[in-house]
């Protein structure tokens, strides 16, 4: 019995993708846990690259089975579009091949429009969202209101319920937003056929996940965004509205708290981040440039789901020993090591100057970061395989964060192509 998590420890965009990627070569279910179409997976396949939002990543192997959990929100139009452009790369996704919790909630465009109106109304202090109506949808799970996937299998009583929902959306847009309604009777039309074919896919996946790991199959457990966006945990308010914690990848998926479970923390070697919040050690000056990219190349820090220019900094050593802590990670995985190529030095945040009392997850006041500077490295190490061939440079700023964040680092990834990866060890 195997079940291996895969979670983000900074503000998401880490690269998970190709991790989960990597690790489910042999895994028999890959399965996500929380968020919803504000996530998005890039992998690149020699020259095919698949924009995942939704549909988890290891799915692109003939034998995994991926599963959607009940910690999801998903929007059934992007996951039908999601569908048809793996179908149109040659993956063939059906109902055997893919399961959505019948308890994951449905994200309808009120809640994207919601999400949009709120952002719009909150002005200066708005948490720059997705606009993928994700704080909506939980909201309505919240309070009891949600539309549920096992509701799409009765279309009468789908429809009573998806009216009574835009009903009242709508009088939020018009009383409260001051904005146009949507018009009902295209959405439950609309809706009423995603229903139809979406259906089949609906399952218990708690149950298939439980006799998967009785069987002694692989699952992983693909987390979304990163663990500093956690509602609980996270930079509050400046959060999703889903827990991006490894503990929830059991609450998400339905399953009891296994005997042999292996947690993997995916930390890109320098910090980036979207949308509003405290960022320690954001950079402003030319090494943002480098580190960011201009946008040229796809895995530049732009975001895969809104465009956006993505903030950037130092790696922040403090929080990702806390985050590496709290989630009981067992192995980290480091990843775009190629970008830090060419600087003269290099740094890592080991301390604040002047901390929270509380916790270094504290950091509604500024926070000053102390750095260890390294000294950079000139080679291009995109071609890089073995560990020992990485310049000594490389190789003493990877085993510092070994060494402070006290867990191996197994995987070193110097490139985005799948084979682009140092072993170690
Ligand atoms: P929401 O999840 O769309 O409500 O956005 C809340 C915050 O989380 C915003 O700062 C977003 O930019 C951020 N966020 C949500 N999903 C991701 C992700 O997959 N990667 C990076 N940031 C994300």
């Amino acid at each position: 019995m195997t079940l291996q998590i895969i979670i983000g420890t900074q503000w998401g965009d880490e690269g998970k993708g190709r991790f989960v990627d990597l690790l489910s070569a042999d895994a028999d279910y890959v399965a996500r846990f929380s968020g919803g179409d504000n996530a998005g997976h890039t992998i690149r396949i020699e020259d095919k690259i698949y924009k995942l939002h939704l549909i988890p990543s290891g799915i692109i192997y003939p034998n995994t089975i991926g599963i959607m959990g009940n910690g999801m929100v998903i929007n059934p139009e992007v996951l039908l579009r999601e569908i048809e452009e793996l179908r149109q790369g040659g993956i063939a996704v059906t109902p055997d091949r893919l399961k959505v919790s019948y308890m994951a909630h449905m994200i309808t465009p009120a809640h994207r429009l919601m999400d949009k109106a709120k952002e719009i109304k909150l002005g200066n202090a708005k948490l720059g969202t997705t606009g993928r109506g994700i704080g909506p949808a939980y909201s309505d799970k919240a309070r009891r209101v949600g539309l549920v996937y096992k509701d799409i299998l009765n279309a009468e009583l789908f429809e009573e319920k998806l009216r009574t929902l835009l009903a009242e959306k709508n009088e939020f847009f018009e009383k409260i937003y001051g904005i146009e309604p949507l018009d009902v009777e295209s959405v439950v039309e609309e809706f009423l056929g995603y229903a139809r074919t979406l259906a089949p896919y609906v399952a218990d996946i708690s149950e298939v996940l439980r006799t998967a790991l009785l069987s002694g199959k692989k699952v992983i457990a693909e987390g979304a965004q990163g663990a500093l966006l956690d509602t609980d945990y996270g930079t509050y308010p400046y959060v999703t509205s889903s827990s991006c914690m490894a503990s929830n990848a059991l609450l998400g998926l339905g399953i009891g708290i296994p005997k042999d479970f292996d947690i993997v923390g995916i930390a890109k070697v320098f910090q980036t981040r979207v949308g509003e919040g405290p960022f320690p050690t954001e950079l402003f000056d030319r090494s943002a440039g480098l580190l960011r990219g201009d946008g040229s190349q796809q895995w530049d820090e732009f975001g895969t789901t809104t465009g956006r220019p993505r903030r950037v900094g130092w790696l922040d050593g403090v929080l990702l020993k806390k985050i590496v802590e709290m989630n009981n990670i067992s192995r980290l995985a480091l990843t775009k090591l190629d970008v830090l190529s060419g600087f003269d030095e290099v740094k890592i945040c080991v301390e604040y100057a002047k901390p929270s009392e509380i916790s270094p997850l504290v950091l509604d006041n500024p926070v000053e970061p102390v750095y260890r500077t390294f000294k950079g490295w000139k080679q291009d190490i995109m071609q890089i395989t073995q560990w020992d061939d990485l310049p000594a440079e490389a190789k003493e700023y990877v085993s510092f964060i070994q060494e402070f964040i006290g867990v191996p680092v197994k995987w070193i990834s110097v490139g985005p192509e799948r084979n682009q990866i140092i072993i170690n060890g």
